[in-house]
C-alpha cells in the first residue's frame, strides 16, 4: 500500500474510532456508501456550515439563504433535465453480476499504475537515503516514465470517451487494458449502459393518486423554483445571490472512498442571478472568491489545483472544478458553473410562469442568468481532516496523533482537566467547566492520567486544555496548553476567559 492509501485507512479508523463518522445502521453490517457523523464530526460539521454560511449570506448583503424540502414536484426535474440525462455509464460483470461505474473501471486501472509508480519512488527513497533526488529520479527511471506515461495516456483517452459519451468505446478500453472483475477475477462483460442515478419514491396513499416523485440530487434546483418568491420578498436586485446547505441524493454506483462519494451528502450551494452579458466577470469573481475560502480553511495553496472543464454540459457556457488533493488523489471538492439561463428559462416553459426580472436601470425585462458555487460538505471536511492528521515521534519515542483542526473549526474547543481527582481540584475544575461552557463548546474529564488525557484532547483537535493543579489551590492559577505546539502557560483563573477570546476569537 502506499503512503497515502496507508494514511487513508488510518484516517478512516481514527474517524470510527474517536466518534466523527460511523458508518450507517452499522449493528446490521452497514448500508453501503451512507454515513452517520457521531459526536465530533457533527460538531465540525455545524462549524464548516456556520462558517459557509456566514462567508456567503452575512458577509454579501445581496445574498440571502433559504432552506427548501427535500420532495419536490416531480416537474422540477424533468424541466431541469435530470430525468433524462442525469446518468453514469454502468457495466456488469456476468460472472459475478457485480455492477460497476465503467470510467471508474478504468480510473482504479490507471491508480495502480500510478502507485507502482510510486512504490518505486519509495525503494528508491530508501536505497539511496539522503542523496535521492526524486524529482530527478520521476523523470529519468524508466520504469516510474513508462507506468507515468501510461496512466497519462489512458486518463486522456477516458476523457475524450466520456466527453463523446462513447459507451462502445468505454467498453472497448475495459477489453482492451484486460480490466478483470476483482470479484470474479473475469473479463466477462455487459454492455456498457447509462444508468440514472436519482432515487425514486411514491407520493400518496394509494396505488391510483400515487406519483413518483424523486430525492433531489442537487439542492440548487429548490432555488431557481423560489426565484420569483424571493425576488418578491426580498426586496434584492440583480445581481443577487440565494445560497443553501442541505442534504442531497444519488444512487451511486461506485460504493467507496469513505464519505468522497456518498448516497447521501450534503452540498453548499449558492446561485447568483445576473444580468445576461456579465456572467463571465461574476464568474471569474466567484472562482477567486471561493477558492480563498479554501484556502481560509487554514490548507495549503498546493493542495488544490482548478480543473477546467473541456466539454461543457448543454447549459453551461463556462465550468470550473476546484480540486482537492485527498490521500486517493486530486479529485473535486466544489463546482463553479456559469449556468446561463437555461434553468430558469426551463422552469418558465415547463411550469407556464414567467421567471422574469425587471431592470430599473435598463428599463426592460429579462431571465437572469445564474452563476453557481457548489460545494460538497462531507467533501470539505474531509480535507480539513486530511489535512489536520498528523502523526508526530515525541522525545520519549512515543507516537502522538493529532488533529491539527483550525481552531475556528476544531469540535471541542477547551478541555478541563483536574490534574487528580483530590484534594478540590476536580471541585475547582468543575466550577471552571461551568464558567468556560458558557462561552465555548468544552469537555469536563478526570479519567486517566493527565498524558493520556492530553492524547485525547489532540486525537480530537481540541485546541487549549486547562489543567488545575497543586499550584491552581494555591494562588489561582491555571496552565493552558496549546495543542500543537503543547507548550503551557500559566494563567490567572480570573484571565481564562480572555486568554482564549484572544486565541480563539470568539469563535
Ligand atoms: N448543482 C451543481 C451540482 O450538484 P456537482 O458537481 O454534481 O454539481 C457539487 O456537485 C458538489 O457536490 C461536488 O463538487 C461535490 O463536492 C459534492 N458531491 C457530489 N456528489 C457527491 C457524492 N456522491 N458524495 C459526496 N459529495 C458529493
Amino acid at each position: 500500500m502506499t503512503q497515502n492509501g496507508e494514511l487513508f485507512k488510518k484516517l478512516v479508523s481514527h474517524c470510527k474510532e474517536y466518534g466523527f463518522v460511523f458508518p450507517s445502521s452499522e449493528i446490521y453490517d452497514g448500508l453501503s456508501a451512507v454515513y452517520d457523523y457521531g459526536q465530533y464530526g457533527v460538531e465540525l460539521k455545524e462549524n464548516i456550515k456556520r462558517y459557509w454560511w456566514k462567508s456567503m449570506v452575512q458577509f454579501h448583503e445581496n445574498i440571502v439563504g433559504i432552506d427548501t424540502a427535500i420532495l419536490m414536484h416531480s416537474k422540477v426535474w424533468q424541466a431541469s433535465g435530470h430525468v433524462d440525462a442525469f446518468n453514469d455509464p454502468l457495466i456488469d460483470n456476468k460472472d459475478s453480476k457485480v455492477r460497476y461505474k465503467a470510467d471508474q473501471l478504468i480510473e482504479d486501472y490507471i491508480d495502480k499504475l500510478y502507485e507502482k509508480a510510486e512504490k518505486e519512488i519509495e525503494k528508491a527513497k530508501k536505497r539511496f537515503g539522503d542523496n535521492f533526488d526524486e524529482q530527478l529520479f520521476r523523470t529519468t527511471n524508466e520504469k516510474v516514465k513508462k507506468y507515468l506515461d501510461e496512466a497519462a495516456k489512458i486518463s486522456n483517452r477516458l476523457t475524450i470517451l466520456l466527453d463523446n459519451n462513447d459507451l462502445a468505446g468505454l467498453k472497448a478500453l475495459i477489453e482492451e487494458l484486460k480490466i478483470v472483475c476483482p470479484v470474479s477475477g473475469t473479463c466477462n462483460w455487459t454492455e456498457v449502459r447509462q444508468f440514472n442515478l436519482m432515487f425514486k419514491t411514491q407520493l400518496g396513499s394509494t396505488a391510483d393518486d400515487a406519483m413518483t416523485i424523486y430525492l433531489r440530487p442537487e439542492t440548487a434546483q429548490g432555488i431557481y423554483v423560489n426565484f420569483l418568491n424571493i425576488l418578491k420578498t426580498s426586496r434584492q436586485k440583480v445581481p443577487f445571490g440565494i445560497a443553501q446547505i442541505g442534504k442531497a441524493f444519488r444512487n451511486e454506483i461506485v460504493a467507496r472512498q469513505f464519505i468522497f462519494r456518498m448516497r447521501e451528502f450534503e452540498q453548499m450551494e449558492m446561485q447568483y442571478f445576473v444580468r445576461p452579458g456579465t456572467e463571465r466577470e461574476w464568474f471569474e469573481y466567484w472562482k477567486e472568491q471561493r477558492m480563498q475560502w479554501h484556502l481560509s480553511l487554514g490548507i495549503p495553496k498546493e493542495k488544490y489545483r482548478w480543473y477546467e472543464h473541456k466539454k461543457l454540459a448543454h447549459y453551461a457556457n463556462a465550468a470550473v472544478d476546484i480540486e482537492f488533493e485527498f490521500p486517493f488523489g486530486f479529485k473535486e471538492i466544489e463546482g463553479i458553473h456559469s449556468r446561463t439561463d437555461y434553468d430558469l428559462k426551463r422552469h418558465q416553459e415547463f411550469s407556464g410562469k414567467k421567471m422574469l426580472y425587471f431592470d430599473h436601470d435598463l428599463q426592460e425585462s429579462y431571465i437572469p442568468y445564474v452563476v453557481e458555487t457548489s460545494a460538497g460538505l462531507d467533501r470539505t471536511l474531509l480535507a480539513v481532516l486530511t489535512n489536520a492528521y498528523t502523526e508526530e515521534i515525541l522525545p520519549d519515542n512515543s507516537l502522538r496523533t493529532v488533529l491539527k483542526i483550525p481552531n475556528f473549526l476544531a469540535p471541542i474547543k477547551v478541555a478541563i482537566l483536574p490534574l487528580v481527582k483530590k484534594d478540590g481540584m476536580n471541585e475547582y475544575a468543575l466550577n471552571i467547566f461551568n464558567d468556560i461552557k458558557k462561552y465555548y463548546l468544552c469537555q469536563y474529564d478526570e479519567k486517566d492520567s493527565i498524558g493520556r488525557r492530553y492524547r485525547r484532547q489532540d486525537a480530537i483537535g481540541t485546541p487549549y486544555c486547562i489543567t488545575i493543579d497543586g499550584q491552581t489551590m494555591q494562588d489561582n492559577t491555571v496552565t493552558i496548553r496549546d495543542r500543537d505546539s503543547m507548550l503551557q502557560d500559566r494563567v490567572q483563573v480570573d484571565n481564562i476567559v480572555k486568554y482564549l477570546n484572544d486565541k480563539l476569537n470568539g469563535l
